[in-house]
């Protein structure tokens, strides 16, 4: 076979301006999460696959449709990690992370992959930004978070973002609950349910409440809700979240059809969207999962978490300001060339940013070059400046040239650039 290789599809390289974004989302992401007590975590990409199916559960999407599963040369089944919360519960485990703090919170970035149809903000290997906070059943753990959140995308510069709320109950009032809804559904069989809706109405029948289909979306609209079945610790549960956003004046609004497609929650789930990227509205989604971690072998520990979607959020993005280089070396012949590196290389151990030429060419393509690097001062060592031991500055965006002692550059330059003179 001839030709370049391509990219595998849904996989996406990332540069220029989105590497700029990602970076800027990764260091606001670590500053906000920390004013809250929240360390970071690095899972491995791969986990048994048994982790994924006793956590999000056999009946999703996720899991029938989505995941990277394939033996290892040992035929063990492994999968390509499709979210990150499964990980950190198995690493909270494995590795006791509640050892210092009876409280865990833990946060981590990286990539996920599920074997989705390809579209705008939906990828086959995408980025999350992934919050849990371990250990507590309070509500104002949940608040703390969303707050966490919402601080999050405030920084990223972020905003008209919707931000929907919702109770899925827990495992004392949700059995009725699902009883209920099965009866409704059942009840409305005789309508056009799509064929997905047709068969989670008895295998997941919360599912059907959040489908996308429009016919089936107006039928779920008139179906029991389940803010109106939660018990009472629940229903109080979910009063005090609300009221402590409330009080932040943080702006909601209840969505009782938002049951969210992972298994393992219960009580609290929430959705950040925007309207302005295409189908794929959500760009953060998280809420309770209090009984994960004893299905997956540990104690009773309950957990709170959220995971953002870096590709979505990128497209929310304002353009962001890049640094542009402090200076750009040019050496004019080969003779001249080791003395730019050195002198490159001081103005760097001093603090500039700057790049330098590593051939020769005619001076006027050289200049070109200058110019698309964007560089604010051109260093230009020719054979004259050499036997003076001396270098010239050309500001690039007036054009004018300066002569100076190479002895005086780090001087020379910050002046020229009107900072304040580097050690
Ligand atoms: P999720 O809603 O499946 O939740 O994903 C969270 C976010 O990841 C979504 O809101 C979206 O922004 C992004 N996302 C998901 N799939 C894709 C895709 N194919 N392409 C691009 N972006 C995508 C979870 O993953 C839960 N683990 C969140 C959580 C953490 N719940 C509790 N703790």
């Amino acid at each position: 076979m001839s030709g370049i290789f391509k990219r595998v599809k849904g996989f996406a390289d990332i540069y220029g301006q989105d590497v700029a974004r990602f970076n800027i989302m990764e260091s606001c992401a670590r500053n906000t999460f920390a004013k809250y007590g929240f360390n970071e975590l690095r899972t491995p990409v791969l986990e048994q696959t048994g982790l994924f199916l006793r956590s999000i559960g056999t009946e999703t999407d996720v899991v029938q449709k989505e995941m990277f599963t394939f033996p290892d040369r040992k035929g063990r089944s492994i999968t390509l990690r499709p979210e990150a919360t499964a990980g950190v519960m198995r690493a909270f485990l494995e590795e006791s992370l509640d050892r210092n703090n009876p409280v865990a919170r833990l946060f981590t970035i990286g990539p996920m992959f599920r074997y989705e149809r390809p579209q705008k903000g939906r990828m086959r290997q995408f980025h999350q930004i992934n919050c849990e906070c371990l250990g507590s059943q309070s509500p104002y753990a949940d608040a703390e978070l969303i707050c966490m959140l919402l601080n999050f995308l405030e920084a990223i510069d972020i905003r008209s973002l919707k931000l929907k709320i919702n109770s899925l109950g827990c495992k004392k009032c949700r059995p009725a609950y699902m009883r209920l809804l099965g009866e409704y559904l059942h009840s409305q069989a005789g309508e056009a349910f799509c064929d997905d809706c047709r068969r989670r109405m008895d295998s997941n029948p919360l599912r059907v409440l959040d489908c996308k289909q429009p016919h089936c979306r107006e039928l779920a609209a008139a179906a029991p809700r389940l803010l109106d079945h939660n018990c009472e610790e629940c229903r109080q549960h979910f009063d005090v979240v609300t009221e402590l956003l409330s009080s932040r004046n943080v702006d909601f609004e209840v969505d009782h059809n938002l049951v969210r497609g992972l298994d393992y929650y219960c009580r609290t789930t929430f959705e950040v969207v925007s309207n302005e990227i295409g189908a794929q509205t959500a760009v953060a989604g998280g809420g309770r999962y209090d009984g994960l971690i004893a299905q997956l072998g540990g104690a009773d520990v309950p957990g709170v978490g959220f995971a953002c979607g870096m590709e979505r959020l990128a497209l929310l993005m304002p353009e962001p300001e890049n640094r542009p280089l402090d200076f750009y070396m040019l050496s004019i012949q080969a003779e001249q060339r080791p003395r730019a590196f050195e002198l490159a290389q001081t103005l760097r151990k001093a603090g500039f940013f700057g790049e330098m030429n590593y051939e020769d060419g005619g001076f006027k393509g050289l200049m070109r070059r200058v110019s698309h690097s964007g560089a604010r001062i051109c260093l230009i060592l020719g054979p004259d400046e050499a036997a003076s031991n001396s270098i010239t500055l050309k500001d690039m965006e007036t054009g004018r040239q300066t002569g100076l002692s190479q002895d005086d550059l780090c001087a020379g330059l910050a002046k020229a650039l009107n900072m304040p003179e580097k050690a």
